[in-house]
């Protein structure tokens, strides 16, 4: 079988990778790839949200499963319009990837399905925004309704950081439309963990735990990005409460969906706090996490066409998931000025000797091949990944490998995976 990955950053490579793994797949092709996905998959150079382009080639390659990565062509509708198409598609349809396109949504959603999450106002005019922010007083999040490639978000000291952030979204308009509506919630205490279920509509088969590092500064300091690296499982989150954690947070998401007939398939992310009266989900993603995918595919010890099949079939079974026992983590290196504007085009070096380390791979996020060489492409540019027993050791290996890979500039975080082995001491 032929399967048509849609995307193009180091969740996509991982992607990719896994399901060159399987004996029942024939060609990986992805589009648009990136220098990762060229040496996994043949590239075809259609952008990720060209859903009639997407189409196209699908039908043209004879492609038998789409698997979409991001969640922008999911919100647009890609997996409907493969559907109405008869292409299997791992993702959800766009009316339940509202749950990650509309924060207004996926609150009501929670608060609908009883599932534990921050007080929360909805607001579609500015006055009445800053009227509850005022009444409510700090701390307080503001969030824009809408995506804005994960910067929507503010967490708000004081009343006026909050008041700022609505007229910035509201009024200045800073994310467009995205920012016409916004959530005002409580702010919450705790430390975060990534909790994601594979869904085929009516049962949920689970992966382990995962943490992501959302800052770009060590100890989790200033702005936030992507995420700088990632690792599973997350002593937050120990194995033995993986099930009563997902009845709280991904069973009632299903019924309600399912309830709705907009039945969830695909994988549903939980983004959890731990807080002193236990978890709450502080949103929803309608996909895999980057960089959580990396760490969390490098531990998957099942054939990954089986799963999303079964998701898109309706067939999933919790067995199917199994995890090997191993901790991975996965450091990103980053080009010099991400999360704002940074060179591309700087050679990378390193990239065999770094992927012959046992136990390691890198996967590219923000490459190209250009001329035969690997450059920079993008902020996130590799996440380099290590096997380890321990998460120590998975740290250790990880870092090694990164020492090896390198372009002009380029910078990491050093205490990737620090508050799970702290928590484990
Ligand atoms: P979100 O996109 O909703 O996950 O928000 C991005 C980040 O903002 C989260 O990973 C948290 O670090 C932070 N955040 C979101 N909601 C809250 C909240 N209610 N309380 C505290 N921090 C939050
Ligand atoms: N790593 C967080 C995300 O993918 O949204």
């Amino acid at each position: 079988m032929n399967v048509l990955v849609v995307g193009s950053g180091g969740r996509e490579h991982a992607l990719c990778w896994k399901l060159n793994d399987s004996a029942k797949v024939d060609r990986v092709f992805a589009a648009p790839g990136n220098g990762g996905t060229a040496r996994e998959a043949t590239n075809v150079a259609v952008k990720d949200d060209d859903i009639d382009g997407l189409i196209k080639l699908a039908k043209a390659e004879k492609v038998g499963l789409v698997v979409v990565g991001p969640e922008a062509p999911l919100v647009k509708g890609l997996a409907d319009a493969l559907a109405a198409e008869g292409i299997p598609c791992f993702g959800p349809s766009a009316y339940a990837a509202q749950l990650e396109g509309s924060k207004a949504f996926a609150k009501n959603v929670m608060r609908a399905a009883g599932v534990p999450t921050a007080a929360f106002g909805v607001f579609d005019d500015a006055e009445a925004a800053r009227a509850y922010v005022r009444e409510k007083g700090a701390p307080l999040v503001v969030k824009a309704d809408g995506l804005a490639a994960g910067k929507g978000v503010v967490v708000a000291r004081t009343v006026e950081e909050a008041l700022g952030a609505i007229d910035d979204m509201m009024v200045a308009k800073s994310f467009g439309a995205a920012g016409a509506r916004v959530v005002v919630e409580d702010a919450l205490v705790g430390e975060e963990a990534s909790f994601l279920a594979f869904c085929d509509g009516e049962n949920y088969a689970l992966l382990p735990s995962a943490q992501d590092h959302k800052a770009v500064g060590e100890g989790d300091t200033g702005p936030n990005t992507g995420g700088m690296g990632a690792y599973s499982p997350a002593p937050v989150l120990p194995e033995a409460k993986y099930a009563e954690t997902a009845e709280l947070c991904i069973r009632p998401i299903l019924r309600h969906l399912a309830a709705a007939g907009h039945p969830f398939k695909g994988v549903l992310y939980a983004g959890l706090m731990f807080t002193k009266d236990g978890p709450m989900v502080l949103e929803y993603n309608v996909r895999f996490g980057d960089p959580e995918c990396q760490p969390l595919l490098m531990r998957l010890d099942s054939d990954l066409v089986d799963i999303m099949f079964a998701c898109a079939g309706g067939s999933l079974k919790p067995d199917m998931v199994r995890v090997r026992p191993e901790t991975a983590l996965c450091v990103v290196v980053a080009a010099p000025g991400y999360p704002g504007s940074y060179p591309k085009g700087m050679a990378i070096s390193g990239l065999d000797e770094a992927d012959k380390l046992p136990g390691v791979k890198v996967f590219q996020a923000g490459t190209k091949v250009d001329g035969g060489k690997t450059v920079t492409s993008g902020g996130r540019v590799l996440g380099v990944t290590a096997l380890g027993a321990t998460l120590s050791e998975a740290k250790a290996k990880a870092y090694e490998a990164v020492a090896k890979v390198g372009f002009e500039g380029c910078y990491f975080r050093r205490d990737i995976g620090d508050k799970g082995i702290n928590r484990t001491k």
